[in-house]
């Protein structure tokens, strides 16, 4: 690609630090009998990706790169079948958001193994869980790949394998089953981060909600016939943020927390992650301006931030917190108060789930879209804009605020003499672009970049139905308030339709990113949210529309067509980050004890032990595991108890040397645990040689150690 343009991306990435019956007739709620049972099929597969020296996906912050792993990334699937065969896959995966790349290889994959028919764009929708603890570069479209230094194939390649795989898994142990759903809320667990935009609502429809975030969380309780636990699908709306921006260690956050606690409770504690038949997954939904920071925002002296979000007129120093004394209580926290509310709910799930399973997709040109004046907040007609970025997109937000001298909801372009020039140079926003994204200041016109735009400008929207459960899959995230602007639109239309008592979820971070989508009035007060929602003040009112006429299609039975066919980017990538070629250890004897365990540990002890190890980047260990902690059973017998899956243990990878890896495996000992003689192992592959691509497996083994009680 043209060197120019390289050089800006790096100096970006440096500075932003930052066919069914016409009517749909739910029948009678108080009687579930075989006829209307679904299939129901759980996989999950490991998606985690490379676990050192690369950027993590979310905060936008050069020098965040991986450096271990705290707990591995899953993708969760469900495949639902209803009694006329029609079939439709759900997937949660914990990353930062799916992008259009990646839906499209896994339609792609999934239709060599099982035909055309089966699995489509149609019935297919992945949703990210928003962990911003992920590797990132997965994106084709260069803005999201600007601070992993481009797009890394292999971890492209693991997230989309390891959601293929989930969904193959599901695929084969579908089962008669039922769903039951229940909707409750939550309190205490999340905040808005943007409240002056919120604001700004209309009062009359601010009044409408006893809080300004979404409490209401919703679970789908999923059973065989004999009411054996197959599964759980949650979804509640917060950001996962409660690792903050310091965090170097792979984790799926909050969310991935409370999926592992679910699944260890119901797989049995001794089951390895991944690897019991339960599933718990909590989907994400409309968080776009909601934090699990719950204390707030506050500067470094301990004052609270400024009502713009700044300290001293600057972003850098603001910064929200808690719950927790630290990100890892924090995160364990608000995990465990999703986890313990969904758990309850799923006890005495009450609503059956009961009717067709219905979709519809389309490809949506999102760069001119006319909207219609019963979509148009001022009552007119209007269009949507090509993808720019407002200046408060370089202030970040307080969960991980830009290092640069911005502030939300600061609109003037005369500011940052600097940022006016690259923006300038990247591409010189037309009159008529800077008047059709107003009162945006553009800072990035992304989507006017040559020769590709940065974002992605044909979008998918879709929504499936699994009787009275209604899933629209949006592309990005939405804030709060869309969120209930998009479910009251299309609960209107379901029900005008004759639908009775429709649950309308909204899937977020779904099937491509597209950045935020904030309501007309957020839009106009432009903080990060409404800086970050690329296609203009009216991206909220079209999807409004286009997501009605896809409702209204599905009460009605028409077919849509496909609409235009998204940009295939394949093979117009870049990736700056060097392969490993120097790996080296002590003798050639990776595996080799740097610092050993002690001889005895107690409960809420943290045992350390340092291998030289390798670049975990060499193999990313899917399905397996960089360490494991193991109990001895029997002389010259040992079982594993703990992987790097798992909560307790903590891998951290670092260089030494220049050329070697230190490997550190860290295991906090719970009070729970077993007395007895354990050890810990440290494995991976390695590259004996330099330049050589030929890679070997290697083992180390600790001192045992005994553990006790106190
Ligand atoms: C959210 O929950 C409240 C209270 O449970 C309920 O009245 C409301 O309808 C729910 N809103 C949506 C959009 O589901
Ligand atoms: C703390 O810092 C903020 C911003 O730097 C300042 O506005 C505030 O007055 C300080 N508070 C105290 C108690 O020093
Ligand atoms: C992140 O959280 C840790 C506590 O776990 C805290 O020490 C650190 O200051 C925080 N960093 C940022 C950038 O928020
Ligand atoms: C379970 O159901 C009971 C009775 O309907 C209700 O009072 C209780 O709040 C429910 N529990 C949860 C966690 O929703
Ligand atoms: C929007 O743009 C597309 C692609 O440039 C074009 O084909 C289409 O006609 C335009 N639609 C409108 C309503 O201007
Ligand atoms: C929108 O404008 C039309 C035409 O001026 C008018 O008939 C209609 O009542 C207006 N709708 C609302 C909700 O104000
Ligand atoms: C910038 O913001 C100020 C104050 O918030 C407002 O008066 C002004 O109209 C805005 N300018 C533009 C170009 O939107
Ligand atoms: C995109 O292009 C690549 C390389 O040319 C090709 O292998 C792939 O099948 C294309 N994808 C689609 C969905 O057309
Ligand atoms: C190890 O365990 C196996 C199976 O539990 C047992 O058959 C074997 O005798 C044990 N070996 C030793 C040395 O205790
Ligand atoms: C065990 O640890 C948990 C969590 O750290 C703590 O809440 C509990 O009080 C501890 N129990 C004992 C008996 O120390």
């Amino acid at each position: 690609m043209n060197r120019n343009l390289v050089f800006i991306f790096v100096i970006i990435g440096i500075l932003i630090s930052t066919c069914y019956s016409v009517k749909i007739k739910i029948q009678d709620h108080n009687k579930i009998d075989a006829s209307n049972a679904y299939q129901i099929g759980v996989g999950s597969y490991d998606i985690t990706g490379p676990a050192a020296e690369t950027g993590m996906m979310g905060y936008a912050m050069p020098g965040q790169v991986t450096g271990g792993i705290h707990f591995r990334l899953r993708a969760r699937a469900f495949v639902f079948i209803d009694s006329q065969g029609n079939r439709a896959a759900y997937v949660s995966t914990d990353s930062c958001m799916i992008f259009q790349a990646v839906k499209i290889k896994v339609v792609q994959d999934l239709q060599a193994i099982y035909g055309e028919e089966m699995y489509t764009e149609a019935n297919v929708l992945l949703s990210g869980t928003h962990t911003h603890s992920g590797p990132g570069g997965y994106s084709m479209y260069a803005l999201y790949g600007i601070t992993t230094l481009g797009f890394y194939k292999d971890n492209f390649d693991t997230i989309v394998n390891g959601i293929v795989s989930a969904i193959q898994r599901a695929h084969d142990n579908v089962k008669p089953g039922r769903i039951m759903a229940e909707q409750s809320e939550l309190w205490d667990t999340n905040v808005n981060r943007s409240p002056p935009a919120y604001a700004n609502n209309p009062p009359e429809e601010q009044a409408l909600y006893d809080a300004n975030v979404d409490k209401n969380i919703t679970v789908l309780k999923m059973e065989d016939m004999q009411g054996n636990p197959i599964a759980a699908l949650t979804f509640f709306a917060v950001h996962c943020t409660s690792m903050n921006n310091s965090n170097h260690l792979i984790s799926g956050d909050n969310k991935g927390y409370a999926s592992y606690m679910w699944e260890k409770k119901v797989n049995g504690q001794n089951v390895l992650p991944g690897q019991g038949s339960f599933i718990a997954a909590f989907g994400q939904s409309n968080e776009g301006d909601v934090s699990p920071n719950t204390l707030g925002a506050f500067c470094p002296n301990g004052s609270r931030c400024s009502i713009d979000s700044t300290c001293d007129g600057k972003t850098e120093g603001c910064i929200a917190k808690g719950p927790g004394a630290d990100m890892f209580e924090s995160t364990q926290i608000i995990g465990n108060n999703q986890f313990q509310k969904a758990y309850a709910m799923w006890q005495n799930a009450s609503i059956p789930v009961q009717g067709p399973i219905i979709y519809r997709h389309q490809w949506l040109q999102m760069t001119n879209v006319t909207v219609q004046p019963q979509f148009h907040p001022l009552n007119k007609t209007g269009t949507t804009c090509r993808a720019a970025m407002g200046y408060s997109f370089a202030a970040g937000t307080t969960d991980g605020p830009g290092a640069f001298d911005f502030t939300q909801g600061d609109n003037n372009t005369n500011g940052n003499p600097f940022w006016n020039l690259i923006s300038k140079f990247i591409a010189v926003p037309t009159e008529e672009q800077k008047e059709c994204q107003s009162p945006k200041p553009i800072l990035i016109d992304v989507g006017m970049t040559k020769p590709y735009p940065w974002t992605p400008d044909v979008v998918p929207i879709q929504i499936i139905t699994i009787g009275q459960i209604v899933l629209i899959a949006v592309p990005g995230e939405f804030t709060t308030m869309s969120g209930r602007r998009m479910r009251n639109t299309i609960r209107q239309v379901l029900q005008d339709g004759g639908m009775e008592d429709p649950i309308v979820l909204i899937a977020g971070l779904a099937n491509t990113y597209t950045g935020y989508i904030a309501t007309y009035e957020e839009y106009e007060v432009q903080r990060y949210e409404g800086a970050s929602t690329i296609f203009g003040p009216l991206t909220l009112s079209a999807y409004q529309q286009e997501f009605a006429g896809l409702a209204q299609s599905i009460v009605e039975g028409t077919t849509l067509p496909p609409g235009p066919t998204p940009r295939n980017l394949t093979g117009h990538t870049w990736f700056l980050l060097p392969p490993v070629i120097f790996d080296e250890a002590p003798d050639g004897d990776f595996g080799r004890v740097y610092t050993d365990a002690q001889s005895s540990y107690t409960y809420g002890d943290s045992v350390n032990v340092v291998f030289y190890g390798a670049n975990p980047r060499n193999n990313f260990m899917i399905e397996s595991s960089f360490h494991t902690v193991d109990l001895q059973t029997s002389e010259g017998n040992w079982t594993t108890v703990y992987n790097d899956g798992d909560w307790d243990t903590r891998f951290y990878w670092k260089m030494h040397d220049l050329a070697q890896s230190l490997c550190t495996i860290q295991w906090n000992i719970a009070n729970t645990t077993i007395p007895g003689t354990y050890r810990i192992t440290h494995s991976g592959y390695a590259k004996p040689s330099s330049f050589s691509s030929k890679l070997v497996a290697y083992t180390g083994i600790s001192s045992t150690f005994t553990v006790t009680a106190n």
